[in-house]
């Protein structure tokens, strides 16, 4: 039964980024998927600690996990592939039903070799170090290491084959990121003679083209940032001769994270992972790199201004946003909405396991399940309508907003409608009654953590709206065609399987006079205007 077997291959779609008038979706099985990601610590990648991140994710109800696979942990010795590890954990996430995102540990972690396999780092002169202005060697390795690059793209290539081979009809992994914070600190790029002599070169044509830049050398063309721009190319190049080879084999969406810099201000990059994709090398990245599908930040700096700043520069008509990482206490959970709201494909939360390792500062102090419940209490608003909801980024309208650090409120443009969103009030009553007494803020607001998305989705006089901590009011724009607006109901429901909405209540009296008020409560509410 040849044919038989044959087509029980390849039974869902593959997964797929897409875009279109600068909107993006990660097709899953065929649709638009919004991943709610929790990545495991560095060193989980394997059956004991695995065992030990399940119930972190099911706690904060995430829908795909981030684990990475380590080049030392499927190639020990040079030509032979442990896949072990790889077929557990794909056999525990289905078991576990989520999605994955395979995080290939290789030439850079963290911009050094530290997961490369010993017969790597032990031969320098084969797998040679990034050479410095000065002439010594990095910690790092050279983007212009040929055997580095051959040996790496084999692995990764090899995985990717064993992907396909194990998953090609179930879809557990539905993106892939090789290397992980590429880049180099202490060293603005390569000096080695192979990295001079390409320097002292051209700035190739893709380049030229991306940047509207005439011909001329990297110093003629890009003057001060000359050295930074190769760097990124550089490594961009590299990524991509990586990742190409792994399509190759598996075409899965793969993306590169990226060690930010400073997103309000332009740095040195003496001051951050030069070469890396941080928001000012973004074209050189995409000229460089077309086998990745986008650039991913990883925040861990809870300034609110500077979070959504970097948002800003990673939310383009030409690259998807995903927040690749970010921290796991609970000041960062109210930003899944304003990544969403801005159109951004997921958001995935690091050291989401009880391995009992925290990264504090970045993260919280000791990961447990109430450290976690902020988050926990993102995903449940956005879960059970995260289909419905990535549908309306793709074909749709939707915004969103996060609570500002300075608690001040926020107005979001619906057209002919203003959301009027203000935080740490109570359910009811407006704040500047005197009479009550002094209410003071809500309770569990002493730290900000709302936040509101609102998708618009086939019928424009409707909106869906949920959130945390935060109160909407609804306010018509004043009238340009004679015509009166209200809002003539209030509905609470859920979308069922089929996204299809099913009512459950009218919110009527104290639930609407003094706006909609989400708590920590998921409540959806579809919001219907009228003229008249
Ligand atoms: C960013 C890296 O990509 C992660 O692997 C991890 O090292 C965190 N930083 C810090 O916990």
């Amino acid at each position: 039964m040849a044919a038989t077997a044959g087509s029980s291959l390849a039974q869902t779609a593959i997964p797929r980024l897409v875009e279109q008038n600068g909107r993006h979706a990660l097709m899953v099985d065929g649709a638009p998927f919004t991943v709610l990601g929790a990545q495991v610590n560095n060193s989980s990648n394997y059956p004991a600690p695995l065992a030990l991140a399940w119930p972190a994710v099911h706690h904060v109800g995430a829908n795909t996990v981030q684990v990475p696979i380590a080049w030392e942990q499927i190639e020990p010795v040079e030509g032979q592939f442990d896949f072990s590890f790889v077929d557990h954990l794909v056999q525990e996430a289905r078991r576990n039903d989520v999605r994955l995102v395979i995080l290939w540990f290789a030439t850079w972690k963290n911009t050094a070799p530290k997961y490369a396999p010993a017969w790597v780092k032990l031969n320098p002169a084969r797998f040679p170090h990034l050479i410095q202005k000065d002439g010594s060697e990095s910690y790092a390795m050279s983007p212009y290491g040929r055997e580095t690059l051959a040996a790496d793209a084999r692995a990764f290539a090899a995985l990717m084959r064993h992907i396909r081979q194990i998953d090609e009809r179930q879809r557990t992994v539905i993106m892939v990121q090789p290397e992980n914070e590429v880049g180099t600190y202490g060293s603005v790029r390569d000096y080695s003679p192979a990295a001079q002599a390409a320097f002292e070169g051209p700035v190739p044509q893709a380049l030229l083209d991306r940047t509207g830049r005439s011909p001329g050398s990297w110093s003629s063309v890009f003057g001060e940032e000359a050295e930074e721009f190769f760097h990124a190319w550089s490594i961009a190049s590299y990524v991509e001769a990586v990742a190409a080879a792994g399509k190759a084999e598996y075409a899965l969406p793969m993306y590169v994270n990226a060690a930010l810099t400073d997103p309000l201000k332009r740095v040195a990059p003496t001051n951050y992972a030069s070469g890396g994709p941080v928001w000012p090398v973004i074209d050189v990245w995409k000229a460089a790199a077309p086998s990745i599908s986008l650039l991913a930040p990883d925040i861990y700096d809870r300034g609110s201004d500077s979070y959504e700043g970097t948002l800003g520069h990673y939310a383009r008509p030409d690259n998807a946003l995903f927040v690749a990482e970010t921290g796991n206490d609970p000041s960062f959970g109210r930003f899944l909405f304003s990544v969403l709201g801005r159109g951004g494909v997921g958001y995935s939360a690091f050291g989401i396991d009880y391995t009992g390792y925290a990264n504090w500062p970045l993260g919280s102090k000791a990961v447990t399940p109430e450290t976690l419940t902020p988050l926990k209490t993102s995903y449940a608003v956005m879960r059970p309508w995260g289909r419905v909801w990535a549908r309306a980024a793709w074909e749709g309208r939707v915004w969103g907003v996060a609570e500002p650090d300075d608690r001040s409120e926020q107005k979001i443009d619906l057209g002919d409608w203003t959301a009027r969103v203000r935080y740490r009030l109570w359910q009811f009553g407006l704040p500047e009654w005197t009479w009550l007494g002094e209410q003071g803020p809500a309770t569990g607001t002493e730290n900000p953590n709302g936040g509101v998305i609102i998708a618009q989705l086939d019928n424009p006089g409707e909106f869906f709206v949920s959130g945390m901590h935060a109160r909407v009011d609804f306010e018509a724009k004043a009238s340009t065609d004679g015509k009166r607006r209200m809002v003539v109901r209030y509905e609470e429901g859920h979308f069922d399987e089929a996204g299809k909405w099913v009512f459950e209540r009218i919110w009527n009296g104290d639930q609407t006079d003094y706006g909609l008020n989400f708590t920590d409560r998921p409540q959806l509410l579809r919001v219907v205007t009228a003229t008249y």
